[in-house]
């Protein structure tokens, strides 16, 4: 299973690479807005801390803007992926960026026919939000059930990342079912390595080992 970070923050990021965690980097435009710099100048620094796809938001809402757009910040970095709102206009831009060989993620997935569309178009990947799901009472997971299975039935290459992730819980469901990708939060990276038992025997064994015969 891939892991990517859900931050456009570089500290964040670093911190990320540095544990060996992350594939690759999601943003968008809520996440860049709380950085306070220029939006290529965040890209260039993400690209040369990560090996991996670096996902950037169009703001358009017509085709031809957001193939504009696209094209802008695909020549920052061959590592830029472009995520594209997944509205109709946006899915015209994905077949369009598909054959010039500029790599999208549809985002703002929230049922399995949006995701079917993406596939459809050409998406190299595809952004259901877990998270924003579970927020109005629907099951997120279930979603990316139906995605895969659907996915599976016809042999598309669009890989799903899971998104909008909360907590540890999101991630390991998303494993047990197979998901290509899980875009987490730093917090919730961090929060897969721990274990009350392992603390516990961590200290343990500390203790144990100050008392062994010197
Ligand atoms: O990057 C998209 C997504 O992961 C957003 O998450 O927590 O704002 O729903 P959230």
């Amino acid at each position: 299973m891939k892991f990517f970070i859900d931050t456009a923050n570089i500290d964040e990021i670093k911190k990320g690479v540095d544990m060996g965690m992350v594939d690759g980097v999601t943003t968008n435009p809520s996440l860049i807005a709380r950085e306070n710099k220029p939006f290529e100048e965040i890209l260039k620094e993400i690209c040369t801390v990560v090996d991996g796809p670096v996902s950037a938001e169009v703001v358009s809402l017509e085709a031809e803007a957001m193939v504009k757009e696209a094209k802008v910040l695909a020549a920052l970095s061959d590592k830029i992926v472009i995520k594209i709102p997944m509205i109709m206009e946006g899915m015209k831009a994905v077949k369009h960026l598909t054959a010039i060989g500029i790599k999208t993620n549809v985002t703002l997935v929230f049922s399995a026919a949006q995701a079917l569309l993406a596939a459809k178009a050409g998406a190299t990947f595809v952004s259901p939000f877990v998270g924003r799901l579970d927020d109005i009472g629907q099951h997120g997971m279930e979603l990316i059930n139906e995605i895969m299975t659907v996915y599976r039935n016809y042999d598309y290459l669009s890989e799903v990342i899971v998104a909008s992730i909360r907590n540890p819980l999101h991630v390991m469901d998303a494993a047990m079912i197979g998901a290509d990708i899980a875009t987490i939060p730093l917090k919730v990276i961090e929060q897969l390595a721990q274990h009350p038992l392992t603390s516990i025997g961590v200290e343990q064994f500390l203790t144990d080992w100050e008392k062994r015969t010197k």
